[in-house]
């Protein structure tokens, strides 16, 4: 199955030649499981959404709309990758979250789970908040590549140890919008 935007002429990869590896249904079909996990055991109470930017915006829309409790958003802003496909092993904080988490229900959502270093320093963040309670969604894993041990409390796809753009995810800030999870080539990432 192909995206619909088979032309991005400038772009740093045409489009057609990336290889679907999740699909926007399946995609669809498993954001709106988490939703409704998510909703079941959180009955009762209000979230607190926390988008780690940019990444996740779109798996955060997504994943709201599929919770039937009362939710407010918020973001932190992170910049981890040094060249884009290489951690620098470095995160730094670009915007902090506008209101307290104190005693709230926090869900921090990611878009992926890689070297496990931005989610670890994300978390420890949060922790001082000292919010009611925290959990973690993330809509993709790459296992293969943690160097800090984290897990997501709700996940969406395990991966194996390829770049994936799509969906919010981005090389070089492209590619966010494609509505597949696309791997690019390693030829122009070095990745793989
Ligand atoms: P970590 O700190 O290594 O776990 O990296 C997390 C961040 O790296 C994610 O929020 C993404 O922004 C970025 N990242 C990791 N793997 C990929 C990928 O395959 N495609 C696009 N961005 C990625």
């Amino acid at each position: 199955m192909g995206t619909t935007m088979s032309q991005f002429p400038t772009v740093p990869v045409p489009v057609s030649r990336m290889k679907v590896l999740i699909t926007r249904d399946q995609i669809a079909r498993r954001v709106a499981e988490m939703g409704r996990e998510i909703t079941h055991d959180f009955e009762g109470h209000s979230l607190l959404l926390v988008g780690v930017l940019k990444g996740a915006t779109i798996f955060l829309a997504e994943l709201a709309r599929s919770i039937e409790l009362d939710a407010t958003f918020d973001f932190f802003g992170v910049s981890s990758y040094a060249d884009r496909t290489h951690p620098s092993g470095e995160v730094r904080l670009t915007k902090d979250v506008d209101m307290s988490l104190e005693d709230k229900t926090v869900i921090l959502v990611e878009d992926i789970l890689d070297t496990g270093l931005t989610m670890n320093y994300l978390k420890n963040i949060v922790l001082q908040h000292k919010p009611r309670s925290f959990k973690i969604a993330s809509l993709l894993d790459k296992p293969s590549r943690r160097i800090q041990p984290i897990d997501a409390d709700y996940l969406g796809f395990t991966i194996p140890n390829e770049f994936v753009v799509g969906y919010g995810l981005d090389y070089a800030e492209h590619y966010r919008n494609l509505p597949d999870i696309c791997i690019l080539p390693p030829d122009v990432c070095g990745a793989g």
